[in-house]
């Protein structure tokens, strides 16, 4: 079997094309939706997400500001900026990059976004209203993945859906999300006993452990549909050559760049037994910075109903 390929930068594509619409409707109207997105300290990959959120801003019309702070900020000096953008009327979203430096308390930072602008549906009453399906904002990631799997049209009701990581940012939310649309859910966990015997019994399998190539054939039920969720670098020729065979793009990403990007699964053995999956990149990031300015527009719209 060679899997289909579920194309996450073209779902991203169309998502993003219907955002920009809603954001030119607001701004017509005199509002126009705007995303702070905070920076501590300087960890390259944070960087690079935070500059590509503000691009995708900038690209669908919304307004964007990036804030950069010192490694050494404090608790109390991230606290002061969160109240300021609280109270800003051209702010509809705040986004507070993880991980934050080990000396500030991410909890009580997530806290003191106020709900409403609470985009990466972090905070605890966000947390919250997803469990009850109350209205809220759902975390971009678990949201782009169920916004994949709409667009294929694969169904989750009654079906298996395993899902490896429960993260506060991942795992966790997408497991209610399958649950709400009646799928019947299992979380793996580092705890886990024979844990590819129960990756291997689901009809969906979703991976969001951060661990290289992770997933292998054996975990894969044939014909099952595996979403990568994770991002990971590989850094020498024998990897690439392990993980993608002789594809020139990914040992010229190597040359170029000195790395290139892997998921959780390993590409290669996937391809052979899933029947469908994600590519990594190009799979679920799209569609986790989608997500974001579609909750950004949303609270910009919810703010002036
Ligand atoms: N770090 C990794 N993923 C995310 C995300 O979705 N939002 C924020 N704020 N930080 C992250």
């Amino acid at each position: 079997m060679v899997a289909q390929i579920l194309d996450g930068a073209l779902v991203a594509s169309k998502l993003n094309t219907e955002t920009a619409a809603r954001c030119a409707d607001l701004t017509a109207r005199g509002v126009r939706p705007g995303l702070a997105a905070v920076l501590v300290g300087d960890n390259p990959a944070s960087r690079t997400y935070v500059s590509s959120k503000a691009k995708t801003c900038t690209r669908l019309g919304l307004y964007s500001e990036v804030v950069t702070l010192p490694a050494e900020t404090t608790t109390a000096e991230l606290l002061a900026l969160v109240a300021t953008l609280n109270t800003r009327t051209d702010i509809h979203g705040i986004l507070v990059q993880m991980p934050l430096p080990a000396q500030i308390d991410a909890q009580v930072v997530i806290r003191a976004i106020d709900p409403e602008k609470d985009v990466d549906g972090f905070h605890p009453v966000n947390v919250g209203r997803l469990a009850l399906r109350q209205e809220g904002f759902v975390p971009c990631t678990p949201a782009g993945v169920l916004a994949l799997l709409d667009h294929y049209d694969l169904p989750l009701r009654g079906q298996r859906a395993v899902v490896l990581g429960r993260s506060t940012i991942v795992g966790l939310p997408l497991s209610l999300l399958l649950l709400h649309r009646d799928a019947t859910v299992t979380i793996c966990h580092s705890r886990t006993t024979d844990l590819a015997a129960v990756a291997r019994s689901a009809d969906i399998l979703i991976a969001a452990i951060g661990r290289t190539a992770f997933v292998t054939e054996t975990f894969i039920r044939p014909g099952a549909v595996v979403i990568d969720v994770g991002i990971n670098q590989v850094t020498t020729q024998a990897d690439v050559q392990a993980y993608f065979g002789d594809d020139p793009a990914r040992l010229a990403d190597l040359e170029k760049k000195g790395y290139t990007l892997i998921g959780d699964v390993h590409p290669r053995q996937a391809a052979e037994v899933a029947g469908y999956m994600t590519p990594v990149p190009g799979g679920i990031g799209p569609l986790t910075i989608a997500m974001l300015m579609r909750n950004t527009v949303l609270a910009a719209e919810r703010a002036c109903r």
